[in-house]
């Protein structure tokens, strides 16, 4: 007999807890960020789309105006690189959307959603390759490693406007 199912999630084939590793790897954090050409195009909602579609679970988001002095800290492992400066004034050029997603392997999936830096280089069917022509213009930022996601997180988020909840869906997707 087959396992059987139900609204709460499929039941009998998962009588054991997982593992707190397990459950870890399953609350992986990635930072996103729709940059500024991002949002005044409108492309907001279709970005979101695309991680909630995918399975990831929100759990953090707001609409910033960043300071230069965010944005340097956050963008500090490039400032040796001659684009710096524009970088900064790019990022600083109107409000971006912060957001925190969950979900196994968050940080890598998460930047093959992304495609390349360069939209040139990046397949279609990628965030970057689908809405975005320009390296300097490339619409979402997203963490490189778990580490950076960490410490993106705790530079953009302050803890309390994380939020920790059971998604409905997590009995389907794991
Ligand atoms: P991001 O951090 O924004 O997700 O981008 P990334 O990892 O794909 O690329 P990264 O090397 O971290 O570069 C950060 C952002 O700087 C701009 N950039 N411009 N003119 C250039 O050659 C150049 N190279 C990078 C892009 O906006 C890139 O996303
Ligand atoms: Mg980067």
């Amino acid at each position: 007999m087959g396992s059987v199912s139900s609204a709460a999630g499929p039941t009998a084939v998962c009588a054991e807890a997982p593992s707190a590793p397990v459950m870890a790897a399953l609350k992986e954090r990635t930072f996103i960020a729709v940059k500024p050409d991002g949002v005044q195009r409108g492309i907001i909602g279709e970005i979101i789309k695309r991680f909630e579609q995918k399975g990831f679970k929100l759990v953090g988001m707001k609409m910033v105006q960043a300071s230069e002095d965010l944005l340097m800290q956050h963008y500090i492992d490039l400032k040796e690189r001659p684009f710096f400066p524009t970088l900064i004034n790019y990022m600083s050029s109107g409000p971006v959307v912060a957001m925190v997603w969950e979900g196994k392997g968050a940080v890598k999936t998460g930047r093959v959603m992304l495609g390349e830096t360069d939209p040139a280089k990046s397949s279609p069917g990628t965030i970057r390759g689908d809405y975005c022509i320009d390296v300097g213009k490339n619409i979402i930022h997203g963490s490189d490693s778990v580490e950076s996601a960490n410490k993106e997180i705790s530079l953009w988020f302050k803890d309390e406007e994380l939020v920790t909840y059971t998604s409905c869906a997590f009995s389907w997707l794991y």
